[in-house]
């Protein structure tokens, strides 16, 4: 089990009732679960209804490929099919139908630029906008089906490409702004993207950082080898000068704010390619996570409504991450511009200028309803509960946590600074696989409790199972690894035992490595496995662990070890490297690498340590670089040569050793804590 445990160990906690005021006006009732108990597909035809159809579906689900099958030629897909023969456009549901209901003038964003900017934009302007870059866009050649890379800071026109996209039935890659060029590369050449849409520069604490340099370093890569890009869209943000290439290259405020601002959106099949988003697997290579149309926006709208309690123009909604996640796809874009919402983005970090700056936009705008991550949460924290308390967040109603386990110290200072003791705070667990929120408390309906997730969704099945599928809380076994959390009974493997809308609809390009991810463990039964261990407390109350494979959570940020691996080993001085994700107290994980060096190479100690921090972060991002590096003479192995992470990771932590009778040379510890 990696990840720290959100375990308290007392998990007899009372639990936190909703009020009567709050459940008495809550969008969400316990008629949902009663709905979905009774036909979970007539369920979702009732949430699909939410959305503006141009051609009715025959079908809700055809899961004729979830089905086991024997023979090869019988052997499952595991591709659904939700909506079967319906038609919608995802853009026209996310502004054009405000519009068109009177709902023109209500702000869409208020955009709260990092040096201190800010803009309204109506849904009326958002339409023109949104109609103006899908009229570039056909201009130049695009058609639906063909993929376009995003790579972009949170800024308004980042939103609009996307609409554009959807629009258009364009499908989108958004690479986030702090990924290298090679990782920006990878991701081009996986999807052959037509078009790149990028900025000259992005704001990062007060300073202009240029991203334009990036994407031409990313096509020049490998002594300019060919690539699919033909132009490269540039939004001005910073006015930082950048390198031009003619013809290839150019301008938004050129091109597409000169462009009519009338545009007939037309319909998409239901199972139209939306967008591919990339994240990382136990191996080094990303996988491109492919998500569709219709089953998609029903999920990400009805979760959206309801989790969040979203009152389309009375609320004020912010949900702090970065379009580059899925959590910027779903809460930020598709989900809440469906359902008419009014909404804070924000470009920058939430210390910039300094650490009242969220606070400062609360007040400002009245956010209403706030989402950010167990991470922020914890450096609020560190930073103080005086600088929420210098504010007024009255306003706040609802808070929501993503990314990774909240630990019950963070939950409990969460709702007492944040909400004032009276907002519920719903802790969502799901993943870019599963498009949209699984497990969740709803306000008004389900009491909570400080760090557990409480239950799936109305409409969604989940299932805690043991390595044979035996349900834990029938099996007096657990699941086969280790679990640090005391008193974990009913311990085991998150499941999702029924095809749910937006599930993914395979790997871009790699529809093997699809099944052989989610779909083998359980192959037998055909449930999806998540890579999470989870478990039900005494009350029944279920809470997410973590992951159970070789993927780490950093700040809410997911990373495979071997990912980090192949980086270290990318540099000249190093041989081998073993990387495992450690507990952190504010990151959730932090990242520890051991390396053996080349033969060859000099030992400079911290100098060869900061080297290859710098290595890393400049090959993968800087949310991939090692929080600690140790040079070691050797690496423990098993006898078929596999690295015994387990051990090292008990070895980060400082624990006592696990088992290491598998070992070939049980010594090497001895070297290795020499070593740190
Ligand atoms: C992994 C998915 C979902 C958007 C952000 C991350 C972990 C996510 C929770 C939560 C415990 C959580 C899981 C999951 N995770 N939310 N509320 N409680 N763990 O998306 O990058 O696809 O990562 O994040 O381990 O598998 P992602």
């Amino acid at each position: 089990m990696t990840g720290s445990s959100p375990d308290s160990g007392n998990t007899a906690t009372a639990l936190f009732e909703p009020s009567p005021e709050f459940r008495a006006d809550a969008n969400a009732g316990p008629e949902l679960q009663e709905a979905a108990d009774k036909d979970r597909l007539a369920f979702w035809a009732d949430q699909a209804a939410r959305l503006h159809w141009h051609e009715p579906w025959s079908e809700v689900l055809d899961w004729s490929g979830g089905a086991a099958g024997a023979e090869p030629a019988e052997r499952p897909s595991y591709v659904a099919k939700w909506f079967v023969g319906g038609q919608l456009n995802v853009a026209y549901n996310c502004v054009d139908r405000h519009v068109l209901d009177g709902h023109g003038d209500q702000v869409a964003i208020h955009f709260e630029g990092e040096p201190g900017d800010s803009r309204n934009i109506t849904y009326s302007e958002l339409l023109a906008e949104v109609s103006q870059a899908a009229n570039y866009l056909t201009e130049i050649g695009l058609e639906a089906g063909d993929r376009v890379a995003i790579y972009m800071p949170m800024i308004p026109e980042a939103i609009i490409s996307m609409l554009a996209c959807a629009r258009l039935g364009l499908t989108h890659s958004v690479v986030f702004a702090g990924f290298s060029p090679s990782a920006l590369r990878q991701r081009v050449d996986d999807a052959e993207a037509r078009l790149v849409i990028t900025t000259d520069g992005q704001w990062r604490r007060g300073k202009a950082a240029p991203l334009k340099e990036a994407v031409d370093e990313a096509l020049y890569a490998n002594g300019g080898t060919p690539h699919s890009v033909e132009h490269v869209l540039v939004v001005r943000r910073t006015n930082l000068e950048i390198e031009w290439t003619d013809g290839r290259d150019v301008w938004w405020h050129e091109t597409v704010a000169k462009a009519s601002t009338e545009h007939e959106a037309q319909p998409f099949d239901a199972e139209h390619p939306l967008f591919i988003l990339y994240t990382s697997g136990t191996t080094g290579k990303p996988k491109g996570i492919v998500h569709t149309t219709g089953g998609y926006l029903t999920q990400a709208s009805y979760t959206h409504h309801n989790v969040f309690d979203h009152k389309a123009g009375k609320d004020v909604y912010w949900c702090t991450a970065d379009i580059g996640w899925v959590t910027g796809h779903t809460y930020i874009v598709y989900g809440p511009l469906s359902n008419r919402t009014t909404q804070v983005v924000y470009e920058g970090t939430p210390n910039s200028p300094d650490e009242h700056r969220h606070w400062n936009i609360v007040e400002k705008y009245g956010v209403s309803i706030y989402y950010t991550a167990p991470t922020l949460i914890r450096t609020f924290m560190k930073w103080g509960r005086q600088i929420p308390q210098a504010h007024d967040l009255s306003s706040i109603r609802v808070l929501g946590s993503v990314g990774e386990p909240i630990n019950p110290e963070a939950w409990r200072w969460y709702r007492e600074v944040i909400g004032a003791n009276k907002a519920p705070i719903v802790d969502t667990w799901w993943q870019t696989e599963t498009g949209a929120i699984m497990i969740s408390p709803l306000p008004g309906v389900t009491a909570t409790k400080p760090g557990a997730a409480m239950a799936p969704l109305p409409g969604i099945s989940v299932k805690i199972v043991d390595d044979e599928g035996n349900d834990v809380t029938d099996s007096e076994k657990e699941a086969d690894f280790s679990v640090r959390s005391a008193g974990s009974a009913h311990v085991g493997y998150l499941v999702l035992d029924q095809p749910w809308p937006a599930m993914l609809r395979g790997i871009w390009g790699d529809m093997e490595r699809y099944k052989a991810t989610y779909w083998e463990k359980f192959a037998e039964q055909g449930w999806y496995f998540a890579g999470d261990g989870a478990r039900y407390d005494e009350d029944g109350a279920l809470w997410v662990l973590g992951r159970v494979d070789d993927v780490m959570n950093v700040s809410g940020h997911r990373i495979s070890t071997s990912e980090v691996e192949s980086a270290l080993v990318g540099h000249s001085g190093v041989a081998e490297a073993a990387v495992v994700g450690a507990s952190d107290e504010t990151t959730g994980q932090g990242i520890v690498a051991f390396v053996i060096l080349k033969g060859s190479t000099e030992n400079t100690g911290d100098a060869l340590v900061t080297e290859l921090k710098a290595h890393v972060s400049k090959d993968i991002s800087p949310i991939a670089k090692p929080r600690e590096i140790h040079i070691v003479p050797e690496l423990p192995k098993t006898r078929s040569g596999k690295i015994m992470r387990r051990l090292l990771r008990d070895v980060a932590e400082g624990r006592e050793l696990g088992d290491t009778s598998t070992l070939v040379d049980p010594k090497v510890f001895e070297d290795i804590r020499a070593a740190r």
